[in-house]
This record gives structure tokens, sequence and C-alpha cells, in this order.
């Protein structure tokens, strides 16, 4: 019989594709990475047996998403089309690496994933897969299949008795890890729909936040960071809690029109109040620490980083050589930023760096001024030479 390695999330595509493959004569081995999903591990194991599945390996991969995955993104300040922290295009390279390394152990031959043919992720998944392993063949049962709507493929679900998520699996297709949630499809197709407030997991309304703000300080070691209100933590944990923190305040909703790899312009709802406070704890300290080339040239590549991991290429030169520079640019990034959370707002409010070149004596108005005034006129003489000639 011949085998193939299903990457399983437990939603209803690949749930759908794991009773197709079957009917295809193949047996089915699913593996499922936890990065942060709705799905407990026994939950995922039922369904994917129930689904048809041989065998599942489920392996909690949080840890390594956070450190190998996330924290790069990080310290590039990775923001796709300035609303995107690419939470689930961060989660594809190393889902497909572990899907290889599964496929090399099982002897198989086949992987499969059940991204749309649409979508980013098949092409983020395939790349990776031929990046590793350009012997095996991949199979994507939904770019051949005849269910093309949602509503198609739950009545196939139903025939094959895949229990179908009470929830969100009916309304739209979601994915969740540690690092943000991203929403799509059901209403928020027709671009007159605002997202409504059950589409969202980590964040309560602004509405409903609390009235008053909540400071929270956190501490970086060369643009990791390591302790939140001076208690020292895992990376994991950071976003855990500031996920929670940030949830809470309504830090992090995102409504965006994105352009998708395959030349489609779509529409996505993403949420991700841990990532958009350590984004910007982080850029407030680099702005304290880094000299203004150095800053401006990291501004620049941010964008092109980001590009990158959206298009699914993380194990490529272009972003091998990126990570050099953005390692030896972090040696500085070491100090404490204090942000204000607020109704869905974050305020920084203050800053300390062992590092910092902010220096008051140079910036002062006051007596302690260090500066000198009398130079500055020859300096003016000489940066306007070239426009008066
Ligand atoms: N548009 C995002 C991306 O390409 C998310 C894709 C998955 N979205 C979803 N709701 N299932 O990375």
């Amino acid at each position: 019989m011949k085998k193939v390695v299903l990457a399983y999330s437990g939603g209803l595509d690949t749930s759908c594709v794991v009773a197709y493959l079957k009917d295809k004569g193949f047996n089915v081995i699913c593996f499922s990475a936890n990065l942060g999903s709705e799905f407990s591990a026994p939950d995922l194991k039922k369904r994917a047996l129930s689904a048809g599945a041989s065998k599942i390996y489920v392996e909690d991969l949080r840890q390594e998403f956070a450190d190998s995955y996330v924290l790069p993104a990080l310290r590039a300040n990775a923001v796709y089309q300035d609303k995107y922290v690419l939470s689930t295009a961060l989660g594809r390279p190393l889902i497909a690496k572990y899907l290889v390394d599964v496929a090399r152990q099982e002897k198989a031959e086949y992987v499969a994933h059940g991204c749309s043919g649409k979508g980013n992720d098949q092409v983020r998944i395939d790349m990776t897969v031929k990046l590793l392993n350009s012997q095996l063949k991949i199979i994507a049962p939904l770019r051949e299949w005849k269910l093309t709507s949602r509503e198609s493929e739950i009545k196939y679900a139903k025939s094959k008795k895949i229990p179908i998520k009470a929830t969100k699996d009916k309304i739209y297709s979601i994915d969740k890890n540690i690092w943000g949630l991203s929403i799509e499809a059901g209403i928020l197709e027709d671009l007159g729909n605002e997202p409504k407030d059950n589409a969202y997991i980590f964040t309560q309304s602004p509405k409903d936040a609390p009235d008053n703000s909540q400071n929270v300080e956190i501490e970086f070691a060369k643009g990791i960071p390591v302790k939140i209100n001076g208690k020292k933590k895992t990376f994991l944990a950071v976003i855990e809690e500031l996920n929670k923190l940030g949830g809470k305040h309504a830090i992090g909703r995102t409504d965006l029109i994105e352009d998708r790899i395959v030349g489609i312009k779509s529409r996505e709802v993403y949420e991700a109040p841990a990532a958009w406070i350590l984004i910007k704890a982080h850029k407030e300290l680099e702005s304290l620490v880094l000299d203004k080339d150095t800053l401006s040239v990291k501004r620049s590549i941010e964008p092109k980083y980001a590009e990158l991991i959206y298009q699914g290429l993380w194990f490529s030169p272009l972003k091998k050589s990126l990570d050099a520079f953005i390692e030896s640019t972090q040696s500085k990034v070491t100090g404490k930023i204090t942000l204000k959370l607020y109704k869905g707002n974050i305020i920084v409010a203050r800053r300390y760096s062992k590092n910092s070149l902010y220096k008051k004596e140079l910036a002062t108005y006051g007596k302690a001024d260090k500066f000198r005034r009398e130079d500055a006129q020859g300096f003016i003489n000489i940066f306007s030479m070239p426009y008066k000639k």
C-alpha cells in the first residue's frame, strides 16, 4: 500500500483530506504540529483516526516555533503589508520540515497537505518540501478535488462521519498559533461586512476592555525578550503572557486586504496581541540604541524579510544573509521598554538601555547643556554650500 504523510491540523480541510486519500488507496499517516492551535493532542488523535488515518504523530513544537521561527521574525520586526505579523506563514516551513522528517522515518514516498489551490500555504509547504527533499511527491487534494465550496466540503465531511467543530469551522476558515490568529472567508468575503466580535479568540473588544490602562515592562537582551515586569521568562512564556494581557486590553486586531503570492487580493482579519506588543517594544529599543545609518538600513530591509516569510522562502539564501546582518545589529539591543496598554492602543511610556545613544547632556535645553552651539553655524555653512552653488 502506498504510504503518505499528511500535515494534519484537525480542521475541516485536512480531515476531509484524510478520507479522500484513504478512498484513493493510501495508507494515511498524519503529522500534527502543535504551534498553539485550538485542538488538544487527544482531540487531534480522535479526529484523525475517525477520519480514517492509520496513525498520527502529534508533536508539541511551540518552543521550537517560538525560538527558531518567531524570534528571528521579531528581531526583523517582520510585518507584511503593515498589518500581518506572519503568524500562519511562519509556521509553514517548520511543519514542512517535520513532514519531510516523518516521511523519511516512515519510508513514505508521498507527503500531503490540506492547503487550498488558491492560497499561500500550498506555495510555502511545497517550496519548503522541494528545497529540503526534491525526491518526495507532494499531493494536495484541495488543488484537484471537486469540493470547491465550504458548503460542499461540509456535506462531504458529514457523509464520511467527520465531526465538524460546532464553532468557527462553519463560519470562517481560521488558523491559530502562539503568534496570532488568521480569520478569513464566510461573511468577511463581503467587504461591506465588519468582522463580528465572536470571530476573535485572543482579544476582547475595545469597548469591553478595562477603563484603566496597564503598564508592562519588557526587557530585552541582544534583541531577545527575557523578562516581563522584572520576571525572567522563556520567549514562549513571554508570548503567552502578553497574549493574555494584550487580549484583555483589546490589542492587536487588524483587517487587511492582502496581496497573495498567487496574485489575488484577499481579505484576512488577524489578531496578534503579543506580536504587536513585542514588535512595538523591540522597535522602540532599536531606535534608542542603533546609530542612524544602521537603523535606516535595518528598517529598509524589514519589509523584504517579511515578504520572504510570506512567500515561503524561509530556507532561501537571501533570508540567511539578512539573518546575518540582523544578528549583528542585535548585539546592542539590550534594555527595557515600558508600554502602556489601553483599549487597543500601545503607547510607549519609558525607555532604558545601558547602550542608549540618547544623551541628555546633548539633548537638553536646560543648564547642563554640553552641545557646542558655536559649532553649529560653521556646520550649516558647509552643509548648505552645495545647494547654494
Ligand atoms: N493569509 C494568511 C497567510 O497567507 C493566512 C492564511 C490562512 N488563513 C486562514 N484563515 N486559514 O499567511
